[in-house]
């Protein structure tokens, strides 16, 4: 890793905060932005030379394409060829933590490095206001994935975002902490079958009822996944234990509800993602909750069985990721 060379500049969240932003960006410079999802790490999506230092901030292997940001439908339209069911789902969905990949439109602008040189491209109409505020101003697709050094855990808040790329990108617009948590729901509209690439903001559940049957069953499993879809991904710098039933002496613990598992006393960090069982909350304090288990010096966490309704296949599928061989 090269030495931070600039200084990140950390902008509020108002007007003057979302102009500095969008004139930054717009001179091809990398602004990590708020969404309800996580922090994303934007660029110029447009610009091919604002996009390569994305990756090289992130240390991005280049295969892995990146999601077009768009302030809204129309918008988005012209970057991408809509089908019906991409259609329904993008006004069903959006602005929210929904991203459709879609063939390229003729008339589509990202560059091909953001596109990993695929012929779809991904896209997101985000829902958190500074960030409409910034697309509505730049007009322009903004490139932003998660702003977290690759392989890491997703940034919730502008620490995060600092902790990871302070020195590395010219500023972060503050907007507090995500409200979801976990980021975008992935979904590939290619051909006539909707397929789940990512589980994401958007449950299952509410998947089906718009596309009319279980996202899950679209997938065909001899086709090659998203990408980025990398096994081990969110890792801490410790390691993590699924579906702990006891805790062995020395590890950090991440609880939910109310299971209390032998040995809770032997533990050196503990963090409850929902001390009432709430699924979504358990969502929003995923990423925050692993960062403070790992600064607590454990070299393992052990994490308890989390539900798998609502937000908690999104949660369970950035734990299994985060367990994964490194
Ligand atoms: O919530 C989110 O989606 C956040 C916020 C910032 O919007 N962004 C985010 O971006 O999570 P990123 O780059 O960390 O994840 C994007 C995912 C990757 O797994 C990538 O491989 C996949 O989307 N993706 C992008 N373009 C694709 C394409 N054309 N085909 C298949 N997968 C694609
Ligand atoms: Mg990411």
């Amino acid at each position: 890793m090269s030495d931070p060379t600039i200084a990140t500049a950390r902008l509020a969240p108002d007007e003057e905060g979302v102009a500095r932003a969008a004139s930054l960006l717009a001179c091809g410079e990398l602004v990590a932005i708020p969404t309800e999802t996580v922090y994303g790490l934007g660029a110029d999506a447009s610009d091919p030379a604002a996009v390569a230092k994305v990756f090289s901030a992130k240390q991005r292997p280049r295969f892995n394409p990146l999601i077009a940001h768009l302030p809204d439908l129309a918008a988005a339209r012209r970057e991408g060829c809509f089908d019906g069911a991409a259609m329904r789902l993008a006004r069903a969905f959006w602005p929210g933590p929904l991203t459709l990949v879609v063939p390229v439109s003729q008339t589509g602008s990202v560059c091909e490095l953001a596109r990993a040189g695929l012929t779809s491209v991904a896209l997101r109409v985000p829902a958190h206001d500074l960030a409409r505020d910034l697309l509505a101003r730049l007009g322009r697709p903004l490139a932003a994935p998660s702003a977290n050094r690759s392989g890491r855990i997703s940034p919730t808040s502008a620490e995060h975002v600092l902790a990871d790329l302070d020195g590395r990108i010219a500023a972060v617009l503050d907007g507090g902490d995500s409200a979801i948590g976990v980021e975008s729901t992935v979904i590939a509209c290619l051909d006539s079958v909707p397929r789940l690439l990512r589980p994401g903001g958007i449950p299952r559940e509410r998947l089906a009822e718009i596309v009319g049957r279980d996202p899950a069953a679209a997938a065909s499993s001899s086709e090659p996944i998203g990408p980025g879809l990398l096994a081990s991904h969110y890792a801490p710098r410790a390691r993590v234990r699924l579906d702990a039933n006891a805790i062995e002496p020395g590890e950090a613990v991440l609880l939910f509800g109310g299971l209390v598992p032998e040995g809770l006393n032997h533990a050196v960090a503990v963090e409850n993602l929902s001390t009432s069982a709430d699924i979504g909350q358990a969502a929003a304090r995923l990423f925050s909750a692993l960062r403070r288990l790992d600064e607590s010096g454990a070299t393992s966490i052990a994490a308890v069985r989390i539900p798998e309704n609502g937000l908690g296949e999104a949660i369970n599928d950035r734990l299994r990721r985060a367990a994964a061989p490194r």
